[in-house]
């Protein structure tokens, strides 16, 4: 009886909707409440993307002290507006902050001289310094900008993704858990087992040297969080095969067999050798040779 009624109520309902659909208010309600919605969700937006670029926000000071850190420390060999120099330094217009921070935050810039690749020093900037000259950098063309701490946080990544993001992408060079590996011309991937999150988001966003450079549109923000997730796992899980020799695959495994593993079976060879019956008795024979005395009874 009950359920009837219920049934009933919602068919009136229904009906009485249904037949208000035709009302000649009815589309400019929808309008109304479809522009509400639509205003609604620009203003919390809005509002987020307000506060990401407060947070970023930079200063005139900051960009003066940028020309100035830039004019006296990079100009040299990437030009005065830097624009890249035939030879000695690539152009900066467009590489972004991110670029910048990864440059310099690891030491590779300022370069001391041109070689196959930049290598890592330890810093020549504090911070404060490589955020002005990332700012002075970014004004010149838009690039990836320096990611906030909650884009490289590993704990919302999922590792096992990140395992397999990275062997896909990133092995062939780096190394299946990131021990690094040697390239042609001089080159190589480093080792990715120190390196600060922040770091690897920039390397790739912004791809140095010859490294590919994995934009949002080919690795999505969730990738990149995942293959960190992945690099940190890998630094803090035990090794349950043993010893892993610096995961350098199969040469360091190899050398290992060949140094270790031969050489314990040529010593094994030769004690065996020394021990046989014949070999007992060819030393008997030459004692009693040398010494002209019996072996059996020491005389
Ligand atoms: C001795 C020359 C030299 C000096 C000085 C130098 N650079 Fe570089 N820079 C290079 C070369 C060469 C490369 C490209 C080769 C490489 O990445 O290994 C490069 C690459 C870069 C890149 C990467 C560009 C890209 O496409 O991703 C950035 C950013 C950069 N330099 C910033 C700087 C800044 C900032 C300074 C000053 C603090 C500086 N460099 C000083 C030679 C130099
Ligand atoms: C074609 C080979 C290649 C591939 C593929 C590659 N890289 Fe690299 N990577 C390099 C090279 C070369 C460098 C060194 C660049 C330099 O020193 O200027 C590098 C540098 C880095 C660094 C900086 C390490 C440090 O401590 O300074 C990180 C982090 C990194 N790569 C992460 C990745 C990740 C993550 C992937 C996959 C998404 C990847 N790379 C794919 C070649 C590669």
């Amino acid at each position: 009886m009950t359920r009837t009624s219920g049934i009933a109520k919602e068919q009136t309902v229904v009906n009485t909707l249904s037949a208000r659909r035709r009302h000649p208010l009815a589309a400019i309600v929808v309008l109304f409440v479809a522009l509400g919605l639509v205003g609604a969700a620009y203003a919390t937006l809005g509002s987020a993307r307000a506060r990401a670029s407060a947070s970023t926000a930079v200063t005139p000071d900051q960009l003066d002290k940028g020309k100035k850190l830039f004019l006296s420390a990079c100009s040299s060999c990437h030009g005065m507006n830097g624009e890249g120099q035939q030879g000695s330094g690539p152009s900066l217009i467009g590489v972004g902050g991110a670029a910048v921070d990864f440059q310099v935050g690891t030491g590779r810039m300022p370069a001391q001289q041109i070689g196959p690749q930049a290598v890592s020093k330890p810093r020549a900037y504090t911070q404060d310094e490589i955020d002005a000259l990332a700012a002075y950098i970014a004004a010149l063309g838009t690039g990836p900008a320096i990611p906030d701490a909650s884009q490289y946080d590993a704990s919302g990544g999922d590792v096992a993704r990140g395992g397999v993001l990275f062997r896909t992408n990133c092995a062939q060079c780096h190394n299946g858990v990131g021990a690094g590996g040697a390239l042609t011309d001089g080159k190589f991937a480093p080792s990715l087992r120190t390196t600060d999150p922040k770091y690897i988001f920039e390397a790739m966003a912004t791809g140095p040297q010859n490294m590919p450079v994995f934009g949002d549109k080919v690795m999505s923000a969730q990738d990149k969080k995942d293959i960190i997730a992945y690099l940190m796992s890998t630094r803090t899980e035990p090794n349950s095969g043993g010893l892993d020799l610096g995961s350098l695959g199969p040469v360091s495994e190899g050398l290992f067999i060949w140094v270790f593993g031969l050489g314990l079976l040529i010593v094994f060879a030769c004690w065996i050798g020394a021990h046989t019956a014949k070999a007992s008795r060819a030393r008997v024979a030459h004692y009693e040779a040398t010494t002209g005395k019996d072996a059996a009874n020491n005389e």
